[in-house]
């Protein structure tokens, strides 16, 4: 431009200068707009292509051009994404394992079942003395097979968290009595006698599900004959803890429990002797179910064992007046 008013002999240095620094800011907003533009359709297309993986979680947020927030952002997407999958097989595991030991726990049932029919279909039931004993013994097989599945709908209810617990007051005395008179024949069976350790004259009222409590009462009841030694003893006692709870010991002198089994014993499908050479059988789930409940009360639960001497569980519950 210079050069040419130079030729024209008309140079004007101002009109240079000013035409110079206007050209420059003119070029500078353009150059701007079109980089911006250019890296914005960049970052744009990675934002899609990242969205159509997480359409829900990235599109209410606002575009940036700003590369560094842009790495963060996806760096943290990879971040959600990586443990999403570490979830998904975790649960595809737990799913799997799961279903394993459901069709282990209903096969030994079954098939005791399916024994006894086959043998009558075959020929015992012409034969009346064997006949009744069969259909007794299919019959227990069935009650055990009910048992199970009642166990395991329990338990997947309590897992997936829609287990509806119907709070309100009652004596838990009356509760537990009502679980001693319940199994009483099963611990006579044992000569084991089912107390409590001091006559409660006056009722305990607490507060939580009625019937979930009865069937912790009964399953740790249960295990505590099972596991008990003959003609020993199962003793309950409430004790006042502090911040108006109670404490609920179920204490035997069975079998007890080996250390370094306590850690484990509330996990599902968990038995301390799986090859079944115990005579007690069992599908080692009351213990989870026992433990979901008090938890989903906002309890707590505990066990202290000493291998060949006993075990106590106890858990808390809610005192009210
Ligand atoms: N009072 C106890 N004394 C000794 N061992 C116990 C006692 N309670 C539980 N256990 C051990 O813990 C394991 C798990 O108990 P849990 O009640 O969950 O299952 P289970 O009694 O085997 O079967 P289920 O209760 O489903 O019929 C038992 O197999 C047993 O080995
Ligand atoms: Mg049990």
């Amino acid at each position: 431009m210079a050069v040419m008013l130079h030729y024209f002999q008309t140079l004007n240095w101002n009109f240079v200068v000013i035409f110079s620094i206007a050209l420059f800011i003119f070029s500078f907003f353009v150059l701007q707009y079109r980089v911006e533009r250019f890296i914005y359709r960049r970052v744009k297309k990675i934002y899609d292509d990242v969205s159509l993986l997480e359409s829900s979680s990235f599109r209410n947020k606002s575009i940036t051009t700003d590369m560094a927030t842009l790495t963060r952002e996806v760096e943290k997407f990879a971040r959600d994404k990586k443990i999403e999958i570490e979830t998904l097989k975790i649960r595809e595991e737990y799913r799997r394992e799961f279903l394993g030991n459901v069709s282990h726990e209903l096969k030994t049932p079954l098939f005791t079942v399916q024994g006894y029919i086959l043998t009558l279909l075959d020929g015992a039931m012409n034969d009346k003395e064997l006949r009744k004993k069969y259909l007794q013994r299919a019959e227990k097989g069935v009650e055990r097979l009910i048992y199970i599945v009642q166990d395991l709908d329990m338990i997947t209810k309590l897992e997936v968290g829609d287990l509806n617990l119907s709070f309100t007051r009652f004596n838990i005395v009356d509760v537990i009595q009502n679980v001693f008179d319940l199994l009483e024949m099963k611990a006579d069976a044992k000569g084991i006698m089912l107390m409590f350790d001091m006559k409660y004259y006056k009722p305990i009222m607490v507060y939580g599900d009625q019937e979930k409590i009865q069937q912790v009462i009964t399953n740790l009841v249960v295990n505590s004959i099972k596991y008990g030694k003959e003609n020993g003893t199962t003793e309950v006692a409430i004790e006042d803890l502090v911040n108006n709870k109670i404490i609920v010991r179920i204490k035997d002198n069975g079998e007890g429990i080996e250390k370094k089994n306590i850690s484990r014993l509330f996990e599902r499908f968990f038995r301390v002797d799986k090859s079944g050479a115990r005579t007690e059988g069992g599908s080692g789930l009351g213990l989870a179910i026992v433990k979901h409940i008090i938890e989903a009360h906002d309890e707590k639960i505990y066990v202290e064992s000493e291998y060949g001497k006993g075990s106590e569980f106890s858990f808390t519950l809610e005192k009210t007046k």
